[in-house]
């Protein structure tokens, strides 16, 4: 079985070297995870990697907002929203994780993953086009 439950595909470039690294970071995370499960360690590190993937989520979000906000983004609440209703997931996850309730699984990992990608791929993706249109450097 791989280590890996997702691996980088050049597909998932935005194309703002910034970006893209930020993301990567987000995809080790949830790779991290993934291996302490199929270590059947993830009870005992769960809790503490999902307290870094809150940290760094919320980090790269604001650094997307920031960009939303500087040069106007139309979509900027409507994906500030999403970037809210995410973090509150990984949140609840994690308390889950923290007072017994939920057990790290394939499904649970499954769904962060299929998350991250979907945004990447539409709501990112979106605001890609318009500040390449618009002939924006995101650095
Ligand atoms: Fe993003
Ligand atoms: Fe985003």
């Amino acid at each position: 079985m791989s280590k890996k439950l997702i691996a980088w595909n050049d597909f998932y470039s935005v194309g703002y070297e910034l970006i893209d690294e930020q993301h990567k970071k987000l995809v080790d995370m949830i790779n991290e995870l993934y291996a302490s499960f199929i270590a059947g360690e993830a009870q005992e590190k769960a809790s503490e990697i999902l307290e870094e993937m809150v940290k760094y989520t919320d980090y790269h979000f604001k650094t997307e907002e920031t960009f939303f906000e500087k040069y106007n983004y139309p979509e900027t609440e409507k994906h500030k929203e999403i970037h809210q209703s995410f973090v509150n997931k990984v949140v609840e996850f994690k308390a889950g994780v923290d007072n017994g309730e939920i057990t790290v699984s394939y499904d649970i990992m499954n769904l962060l993953r299929q998350w991250l990608i979907d945004h990447i791929l539409g709501e990112d993706k979106k605001y890609v086009t318009f500040f390449l249109e618009k002939g924006i450097e995101l650095v």
